[in-house]
């Protein structure tokens, strides 16, 4: 099986790797790493619901089992332990409960304003050259401009985010090196500084943003710790900003390659959201998911042992043909597009209506008013990783 996640071809191009597992191999164990791989839809999708799986395994070891970070990656380690993300059972509840009591749908619409005139200002910056670059001159400002406005971090202070944001997801990295965990380290230690200074302004002198909320928010007795609120406003900015930088870069790239695809859309403006749901199916973003198992159990006659660790290939769901019709096409008029790209089950994205929102506005902008868009050189490429899924950059030519 010509399976290595580390290989830079299949980083590159995961999907005829994909296909040929699907096909022979559905349900593997991969020695390096000691986990079973899910490549089908169907067992992805079910198993994203299943109970007898978890995120971690803290809240079922007994106090002396659990995991104490090492001293030296204690502060990241802090992040992690105290966000939703981390959590299963009553804590995992009670932390969404309350987070999701204020970053409802009603203010992530309120948001539609900004976001306009955030990628509207991000394409003033370039319009007059005829060229862009879309990841840095445009994907990778707005979702940390965006998450921003939502929290309410002041403009002067939104460039120390990204590279904290950065600095923090490399340990996502199953292969990442000591100096990354340095830096990982000491960027969680200055943005929990940050935020700690942030929310005890805001305790002080109210205001209409989402820090303010999270520190007045209170369900049923309950209230956030403060380093509840710092892990959820980390978790916020890192979750909702990787994945949405590499649909805009990953999904450009996908239309430009299918330049049928991309003039349907820029004729019919109002296919817009099928075409956003189809371009996060089609390639991608966040190509690996994984779960511990909770309690002995069986699953299409494969057995697993508490503890054992499972690997849901959400790139190769995507593109099951058990489930979608000619999946290796991209179809910007897809209806029946059940994608799995925001997961499933209690962990389902808490951000999908804003990433939503986010990926619409700006899709909308770029093709209304960058008409004819083409590459500017070579063919870009994908960068040397597994898990998160996106392009070194993206140079092109247009014309207004
Ligand atoms: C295209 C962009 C996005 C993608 C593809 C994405 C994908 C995901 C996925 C797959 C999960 C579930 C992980 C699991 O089951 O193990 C998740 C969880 C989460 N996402 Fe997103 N996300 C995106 C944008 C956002 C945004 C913009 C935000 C917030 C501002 C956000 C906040 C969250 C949070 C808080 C969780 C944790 C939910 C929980 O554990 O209960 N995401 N996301």
């Amino acid at each position: 099986m010509s399976f290595d996640p580390l290989a830079r071809d299949f980083q590159h191009n995961p999907y005829p790797v994909y296909d040929e597992l699907r096909s022979t191999t559905p349900i593997f164990y991969w020695e390096p790493w000691k986990i079973w791989f899910f490549t089908r839809y169907e067992d992805v999708h079910t198993l994203l619901r299943d109970r007898r799986l978890g995120r971690t395994m803290e809240h079922i070891l007994p106090p002396e089992q659990r995991y104490v970070p090492p001293d030296a990656i204690e502060p990241f380690a802090r992040l992690s332990q105290h966000s939703m993300f981390d959590k299963e059972g009553t804590e995992h509840t009670r932390l969404r409960g309350l987070v999701h009591k204020v970053f409802t749908p009603k203010r992530v619409e309120s948001l539609r304003g900004q976001i306009e005139t955030i990628c509207n200002q991000l394409l003033d910056e370039v319009i007059d050259k005829g060229e862009i670059e879309v990841l840095n001159d445009f994907a990778v400002p707005l979702p940390v401009n965006v998450i921003s406005e939502l929290l309410g971090v002041p403009e002067s202070d939104r460039h120390l985010l990204r590279p904290w944001s950065n600095n923090i997801v490399a340990m996502y990295e199953l292969d990442h090196t000591p100096e990354q965990e340095r830096l990982a380290v000491q960027s969680s230690i200055d943005f929990a500084d940050y935020l700690r200074n942030l929310a005890n302004e805001r305790r002080a002198q109210p205001q209409d943003d989402l820090i303010t909320a999270l520190v007045q928010v209170e369900e049923a007795g309950e209230r956030l710790t403060m380093d509840e609120l710092i892990s959820t406003c980390v978790l916020l900015l890192n979750a909702g900003h990787e994945a949405t930088v590499n649909v805009i870069g990953n999904g450009l790239w996908a239309l430009l390659q299918n330049p049928d695809q991309m003039q349907t859309l820029v004729e019919n403006p109002a296919l817009i959201s099928t075409a956003i749901e189809e371009l996060m199916r089609f390639d991608t973003p966040l190509q690996l998911f994984r779960r511990w198992v909770l309690e002995d159990m069986e699953h299409v006659g494969y057995h697993f042992k508490q503890g054992d660790e499972l690997g849901f290939m959400f790139g190769a769901a995507n593109r099951d043909p058990a489930r979608f019709n000619q999946p290796n096409s991209l179809d910007v008029t897809r209806e029946d597009n059940p994608h799995i790209t925001f997961g499933g089950g209690v962990h389902f994205c808490l951000g999908a209506p804003l990433a939503r929102l986010e990926l619409q506005i700006a899709f909308r902008t770029l093709l209304s008013r960058l008409s004819n868009l083409r590459l500017a050189g070579d063919a870009p490429e994908f960068k040397d990783a597994y898990v998160i899924r996106g392009l070194h950059d993206l140079r092109l030519r247009f014309d207004v």
